[in-house]
């Protein structure tokens, strides 16, 4: 891509950077900024300056970082930044810097720039749960919202101290992706497409009371149906864990695996690509009990039967129906990952199947990042180290997406 076509060729972004742990993240959004042709000017908080260097921003960014209002070598350097800025970006935001915002004080260069600016402005909330939770947080940001200014709400996941939790600074790419829909840059590739995809693990009833169920969370499936919407695609989302809504999406509640077979079959019609994230049992009772089974009235024998699979039968059906249709298949695995998953990949006759080996640290069951390898129907295997289940999402649907107009192989297709 030349310069001048980078989606960002031509604008000025103030990257503001205030004092959390979170700060070292600003130097991958400015990388980032940079690489889609933006020009930067860091603006540094005194306590951002006790996390990160200046002359780190100084040499990727090719610019002064502005970091005191009165060492600067112009007299009003805010007004000039924050009059030139076509967005500033504050990332992270601290509950101090929030709370400024809010009430329009200006006491430093990030501040002072902020008030002087009528650019859009984007803040990265960071900070611990207990911070984010305050009352005052909460209102100062239902503050800056009503003023039409953008506020990320944090991620969960490890804060600093060890603990777990809502505060951390969302992933770049929901960031940067922020900068570019407030720009209107943001490129919207599925736009039109059609997205079904599975999320969790289906519990199988035993009696009213109990049921046979797996460890899966859910994030990976959620992670790919909100990454599909962000991309611009609409679709569904069947799962058996709660999900928030998701703008396009059709969020369809499930419990049992016969109720995700209907689910999904029920739903092929307009199908552009299968993503089945969803840890399906593979067996449930034979018979489901109408009461809560009494202890005293000895132990059960649960027999058990088998269920459909799901993704066999989709794939078949979409092959006759839909054969454009690109189908994603998940292999949790717990030894010889790849092994297995290449031979499910072609058992199943699906175009990627993404393994992962759950015993990994980090990876699988309830984790918010994922290792995975992603093996396609040609083959081809690409590795996707410890990554946020989002950038896995990211991941798999540009490979399905970049699988779908070429011709399919005789021999996996079915
Ligand atoms: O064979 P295995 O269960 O490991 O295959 C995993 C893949 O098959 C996942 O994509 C899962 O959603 C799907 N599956 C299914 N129906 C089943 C079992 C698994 O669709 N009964």
């Amino acid at each position: 891509m030349s310069a001048a076509s980078l989606p960002l060729a031509g604008q000025h972004v103030v990257l503001g950077v205030s004092g959390g742990i979170a700060a070292y993240k600003a130097v991958e959004l400015l990388r980032r900024l940079m690489d889609l042709g933006a020009e930067v000017t860091p603006v540094l908080t005194a306590s951002a300056l006790e996390f990160v260097g200046a002359p780190t921003f100084r040499a990727l960014s090719g610019r002064d970082p502005l970091t005191d209002l009165f060492r600067a070598d112009e007299p009003i350097p805010h007004t000039r930044l924050g009059q030139g800025a076509d967005l500033i970006l504050v990332a992270p935001a601290t509950a101090n810097l929030l709370a400024k915002f809010a009430a329009g004080i200006a006491d430093d260069a990030l501040t002072t720039t902020l008030v002087a600016t009528s650019a859009p402005v984007v803040l990265a909330a960071a900070m611990h749960t207990e911070m984010w939770l305050h009352p005052a947080v909460t209102a100062n940001v239902a503050t800056i919202r009503s003023r039409g200014f953008r506020v990320i709400d944090p991620e969960r996941g490890r804060l600093a101290g060890g603990d777990i939790g809502y505060g951390r600074l969302a992933e770049p790419e929901v960031v940067i992706e922020a900068v570019l829909e407030e720009l209107g840059t943001t490129r919207k590739p599925l736009l039109g497409r059609y997205v079904l995809v599975t999320a969790g693990g289906t519990r199988e009833a035993i009696d009213p009371v109990r049921y046979i169920g797996n460890r899966s969370s859910g994030k990976q499936g959620i992670a790919v149906a909100q990454e599909a919407a962000r991309l611009g695609a609409t679709g569904a989302l069947v799962t058996t864990v709660a999900t928030p809504a998701i703008q396009g999406f059709e969020v369809v509640a499930v419990e049992s695996a016969l109720e995700m077979r209907d689910a999904v079959m029920g739903r092929l019609e307009q199908v552009d690509a299968l993503v089945m994230c969803a840890a399906v049992a593979d067996f449930r009772p034979a018979e489901v009990a109408d009461q809560k089974i009494k202890r005293d009235s000895g132990i059960p024998e649960v027999k058990l039967v088998a269920n459909p699979d799901i993704l066999s039968e989709a794939t078949g059906a979409l092959r006759r129906s839909r054969p454009e249709a690109v189908v994603v298949g998940f292999a949790a695995e717990t030894v010889d990952a790849l092994r297995h998953g290449e031979e499910k990949l072609a058992r199943k006759g699906v175009d990627i199947m993404v393994v992962n080996d759950v015993t990994e640290v980090g990876a699988g069951f309830g984790s918010d990042t994922n290792s995975v390898w992603l093996i396609a129907r040609d083959g081809a295997r690409s590795r996707i180290e410890l990554a946020a289940k989002r950038e896995v999402a990211a991941a798999l649907l540009e490979k399905a997406f970049a699988l779908e107009g070429e011709p399919r192989g005789q021999t996996r297709a079915n």
